[in-house]
């Protein structure tokens, strides 16, 4: 068994990169770990961190500009591989003796590379034509001396620079951007025929690690953890369970507004195959009496925000001698919170949308193994520790959970209509999605539904049944295209697929007698209706 964190890690000093987390994920890719680092570090800082490897990332502004991201230039000379990408190659260009200049051009978008001569970073890629994937205004003028220039493009003079025997490298372009058709190849160089780096980092080492150092941290002391239903907390308690097995106890509140089947989803994984000691807290009638007559979309998230926590820390005190909080933050959720810094964790609790300090009096030690891995990882690692695939590929479902798609108030008769009309949009698209992942192969194909879901507004329409006229409620079908939820396109589902949802939702659930599509992408429209 392996006893400590990742060996070998490249830093990505991040200069307001569009691309910078992904230069780690891609990376990790070659399974090799990889972190983002502010760019503003000083040298002796890095130093602190050993990483085996530095690239610097892109970004938008100028070198010139005034209050341009800056770098300690001492970082070039630790005797540590260098890549630099874009704003990256132009600031290592400054900081040794080249030349920056404004181009008239900008290049943006696909550009054909023209290799000079050998290369280390680009050896195994065509000498002519290769696609390279280009965003910038300025560029490098003049290569600092002891450096070649290895490859130009058609406005671009130095779109690949390398000194070897200092082990700097550069590229104007992005490697890794997936239109940059040889960006895998450039970074493998990098990564093994310069770092000499081992591709170690893999999802059973990495399980491996996290068990060791989880026991390390936890002894025989207990760990609670809230079981949410969502993939972060599940595959959380499969990674700790593993560790310490029934020190931990997972904790289920179930506030009523989950999708169809779910809650007895959780119980069976955890109970029945996984073996992890389980509160499952009926707070669904607490819930609905704390919702009753609220009509706001922020007053509900905090409503059932606030009140998860309340039910989660009252049965937490119930149970004898837990120091320990293990939650399933992951990397996202601490850049895009912004509440912790590289190096120093504050303690906070994951809360649907953010993360929030402890409520007064309460502390536990947290357990946050997965505060370092994007979502996919998350997912893979999923897989590994044996959860099922429904849980490990469930698509995104917000926490305040169907309180957010019940426009207006939640009342027990409106969450059973979309419990109803929800579970058959959810098995119709399930089966669309498989039938995508058969032909392609790929889980997220460039068609498969990223997130489809009902959505019950706050109208009611006419209709005719039988002989008879109705006057029902409508179900909004909402299914989009994404892969990050920052933006999404509506999903262009084929015409038989929408007319078998539509005639399931009006002939199995009474009460619904119309189905509308929502076809806006995000922007300007959001995913969820509230
Ligand atoms: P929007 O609606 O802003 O959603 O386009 C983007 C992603 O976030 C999810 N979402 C939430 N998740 N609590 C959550 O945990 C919330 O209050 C919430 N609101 C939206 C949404 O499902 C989508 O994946």
């Amino acid at each position: 068994m392996q006893t400590s964190a990742p060996k070998q890690f490249v830093a990505v000093l991040d200069f307001g990169a569009q691309y910078g987390q992904l230069i780690a994920r891609r990376v990790r890719d070659h399974h090799v770990y990889s972190e983002v680092v502010p760019c503003d570090v000083s040298a002796s800082e890095l130093a602190a961190m050993a990483p085996a490897a530095i690239i610097l990332s892109g970004g938008p502004a100028s070198v010139y500009a005034p209050d341009a991201p800056d770098m300690d230039a001492a970082i070039l000379d630790m005797g540590i591989p260098v890549l630099g990408l874009c704003y990256g190659e132009q600031i290592m260009a400054t900081k040794l003796g080249g030349s920056v200049a404004h181009t008239d051009k900008g290049e943006y978008g696909p550009a054909t590379l023209t290799r000079l001569g050998s290369s280390v970073l680009l050896d195994g890629t065509p000498q002519e034509g290769q696609t390279v994937w280009m965003s910038h205004r300025d560029s490098v003028g003049e290569a600092p001396a002891g450096f070649m220039v290895t490859a130009r493009t058609e406005t671009c003079p130095v779109a690949c620079m390398e000194c070897p025997s200092k082990r700097l490298f550069a590229t104007q372009f992005h490697p890794e951007v997936r239109h940059t058709a040889y960006g895998a190849k450039v970074l493998d160089n990098f990564l093994f025929e310069v770092c000499h780096l081992d591709p170690s980092w893999t999802m059973d080492n990495i399980v491996e690690e996290k068990v060791y150092a989880i026991r390390e941290q936890v002894g025989d002391k207990k760990v609670i953890l809230a079981l949410s239903g969502g993939v972060d907390s599940a595959v959380t308690a499969a990674l700790v369970h593993r560790a310490v097995g029934d020190q931990l106890t997972c904790v289920f509140v179930n506030h009523g507004m989950l999708r169809k089947g779910e809650p007895e989803s959780v119980e069976r994984v955890f109970t029945k195959e996984f073996n992890i000691p389980l509160v499952h807290v009926h707070a669904e009638e607490r819930y609905a009496k704390l919702l009753a007559g609220v009509t706001e979309p922020e007053e509900k998230r905090h409503i059932i925000g606030t009140q998860f926590w309340n039910e989660f820390f009252a049965e937490a005190q119930k149970l004898d001698g837990v120091e320990f909080l293990a939650q399933g933050t992951i990397y996202p959720d601490i850049i895009e919170s912004g509440a912790r810094k590289t190096g120093g964790k504050a303690s906070t609790i994951k809360s649907h949308h953010n993360l929030i300090p402890f409520p007064e009096g309460v502390h536990f030690d947290l357990i946050e193994p997965l505060d370092h891995f994007f979502k996919d990882e998350v997912r893979a690692l999923g897989t590994v520790l044996g959860l099922p695939a429904e849980m490990v590929y469930r698509q995104p479902f917000p926490g305040p959970g169907l309180a957010i798609r019940i426009i207006g108030e939640v009342t027990p008769e409106k969450l059973d209509l979309l419990k109803n009309a929800d579970a058959i949009v959810r098995e119709e698209l399930d089966a669309y999605n498989a039938r995508l992942f058969e032909e392609t192969g790929e889980r997220n194909s460039e068609h498969s539904c990223w997130q489809y879901f009902a959505v019950l507004p706050d109208i009611r329409s006419v209709g005719v049944m039988g002989d008879e006229r109705t006057y029902g409620h409508p179900i909004i079908v909402r299914a989009v295209e994404s892969s990050d939820a920052m933006t999404a396109d509506w999903a262009k589902l084929p015409y038989e697929v929408l007319a078998n949802i539509s005639r399931r939702i009006v002939d199995e659930v009474p009460g619904i007698n119309r189905v509308a599509y929502d076809i806006t992408s995000k922007p300007p429209a959001t995913i969820e209706w509230e």
